[in-house]
């Protein structure tokens, strides 16, 4: 299914219209455009990565970028939408922190005749004319590839051969789309399996801190660990310190499991502390100029753009290495 400029032009017939059907604002004039973005923090290495791709990618493309990030707050990520509708700038992006209440932003921006790219993360609204496309990964299908992985290698999990496979889980900020889809992906295919079992899950907040004083926590309070699953690279780096602080050996005492597919997680994979990673791509700024561009223009763009992306063993990991970019 195709948006199209007709389409939102004719949902706007009630006096709202985007800015690709003609906006009045300044920067217009000169045909250059400006870009609001909304960051949700720097939690994490992919999201660095993100960061310098969307800065790279607008200078590239030269678009004025207007650059907030929210330190993982809700509240900062609305502030910064709302300056950035009063400072009338052509195209809004963000990635939000969490996937629920966005409504009452998201109809300030339509009022306002701005348009709004979705990247990265989701939000939860029955209302799509809020945003005119989503570009990013499908999170459900990363957390089934950690799943899938784990049925697969089960014998070479369960470290004490007692059948039993006790898996710890490290979820991402809560109330996120990648934390919410990722265990429910995971969950998806581990579900049939009866030897394998969730036996604790909290949040790290996507954070290596986060990361390490959790699974510190699962340690002193789970006798049998076998399989770390963290949401994120650097949380499951997080855990690997905590593993090697509690005398035990990760990767081979304790398996993990981890997505995103950053250089630490990669050289951690490659170095056998980390068992399988499930890539997620941070290089979304050249799609996201390219889509920018587009709306602004009033052409057409997809409402969903899916990021491509693929898994790591430790062997691919060692070949992949030398030209990871991030
Ligand atoms: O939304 C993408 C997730 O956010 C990445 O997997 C994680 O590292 C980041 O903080």
């Amino acid at each position: 299914m195709k948006k199209t400029l007709i389409a939102v032009c004719a949902l706007a017939l009630g006096g709202m219209s985007l800015s690709a059907c003609g906006s009045e604002r300044d920067s217009a004039e000169d045909g250059s455009i400006t870009m609001g973005f909304a960051q949700v923090g720097a939690e994490s290495g992919w999201r660095t990565a993100n960061t310098t791709s969307i800065q790279e990618s607008a200078k590239e493309a030269g678009i004025d970028l207007k650059f907030s990030d929210a330190q993982q707050k809700q509240e900062n990520q609305i502030k910064s939408i709302r300056s950035y509708i009063q400072q009338k700038v052509d195209v809004i992006a963000f990635s939000p922190v969490v996937e629920t209440g966005w409504d009452a932003v998201l109809q300030e921006a339509k009022r306002a005749k701005i348009p709004v790219v979705l990247t990265d993360r989701a939000v939860d609204t029955e209302d799509t004319s809020l945003y005119v496309t989503f570009i990013g990964s499908d999170f459900v299908e990363e957390g089934e590839k950690a799943g899938q992985w784990l049925v697969d290698n089960a014998d070479t999990s369960d470290v004490d051969k007692d059948g039993a496979i006790n898996v710890v889980e490290l979820q991402g900020t809560t109330g996120s789309a990648p934390a919410i889809d990722r265990k429910k992906g995971f969950e998806n295919v581990i579900s049939s399996e009866s030897n394998i079992k969730i036996t604790a899950s909290q949040t790290g907040d996507f954070t290596r801190d986060g990361g390490k004083q959790v699974m510190e926590a699962f340690l002193q309070s789970n006798p049998k660990i076998d399989v770390v699953y963290a949401h994120n690279d650097d949380m499951g780096l997080g855990a690997l310190e905590a593993i090697k602080a509690a005398g035990k050996k990760p990767g081979t005492d304790i398996k993990i499991i981890t997505v995103d597919a950053v250089k630490d997680g990669m050289t951690a994979l490659a170095a056998g502390e980390i068992n399988f990673i499930v890539e997620c791509s941070p290089l979304l700024g050249p799609q996201l100029m390219d889509v920018a561009e587009k709306v602004v223009a009033g052409e057409e763009v997809p409402e969903r753009i899916v990021t491509e992306e693929t898994t790591f063993t430790p062997e691919q990991a060692k070949e992949a290495l030398p030209d990871r970019k991030y």
